[in-house]
């Protein structure tokens, strides 16, 4: 599902394929970037994940055996030693974090020096959907960005804009920003837009939306999809820099 943000990522990072190197990816799921990286650098690379949901890392060790996967949530410390990793990435995890400055104290110690480091995260308020009733669309966007979801810690809707702040700001890192636009025109279940639309039910059932509104903004959906005019995007944010 996210395959052409992994891309994005491996992209940027290029790292060599003969070379070996320890990378951690936070906040990695079900384990499907360091899959996907895998195979693509040198096969004496020590990949490690790292998350806080029981039920990803299980997954992930099952599909995924050539990886580490430790289950931890994150608080002040990470649990490895300093400078032990060539390679720190984050993906779509950070607006959950409520101690970011210890996070990024603990990324800048695990990191070897010029170690390189990718943070990604998607700003939920550039999400956008074709329907007619644009007022309906605003509300529907801004119901998903500023919501909880019951795993978080914390939530920021707008994190992807605040990545280069974040890490430049810190003066441990040095990097650059960049984006990547996620466009789809198929409103089906797998999509991501269309995943994102069955997630808004549990805004509607936190009040961020009314049932009156959810259902009228399905609709719209539909018709546009039968008109053939569904359209669906959203930005992710890009750090990439190395440790200072
Ligand atoms: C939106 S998912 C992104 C997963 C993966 N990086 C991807 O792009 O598909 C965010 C992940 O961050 C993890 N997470 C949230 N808060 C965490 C914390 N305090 N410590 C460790 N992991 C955390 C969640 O369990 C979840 O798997």
């Amino acid at each position: 599902m996210k395959t052409p943000l992994f891309e994005k990522a491996i992209g940027i990072l290029d790292l060599a394929s003969d070379t070996d190197y320890q990378v951690l990816d936070f906040g990695c799921g079900q384990g499907e970037f360091l899959h996907t990286l895998s195979g693509r650098i040198g096969p004496g690379s020590r990949l490690v994940g790292y998350d806080a949901m029981e039920k990803s890392i299980a997954i992930a060790q099952a599909r995924y055996p050539n990886a580490e996967f430790i289950c931890e949530r994150f608080a002040e410390e990470l649990p490895f030693p300093d400078a032990s990793f060539d390679v720190f990435v984050t993906i779509d995890t950070l607006e959950c974090i409520k101690n970011k400055k210890a996070l990024l104290s603990e990324i800048h110690r695990i990191l070897k020096p010029g170690g390189k480091i990718l943070a990604m995260h998607w700003d939920w308020d550039t999400q956008t959907y074709n329907i007619p009733t644009r007022e309906l669309a605003r509300k529907a966007v801004t119901a998903f960005s500023d919501w909880k979801q019951p795993w978080m810690d914390e939530a920021d809707g707008q994190m992807g804009r605040k990545l280069w702040g974040l890490f430049e700001g810190s003066g441990k890192f040095h990097g650059s920003p960049d984006a990547f636009c996620l466009i789809e025109t198929e409103y089906e279940p797998g999509r991501y837009g269309y995943d994102r639309v069955q997630d808004l039910a549990g805004a509607v059932e936190n009040g961020w939306l009314d049932e009156r509104e959810y259902s009228q903004f399905r609709r719209e959906l539909s018709t546009i999809t039968e008109r053939k005019e569904y359209s669906y995007s959203v930005t992710s944010f890009i750090y990439h820099g190395r440790r200072a």
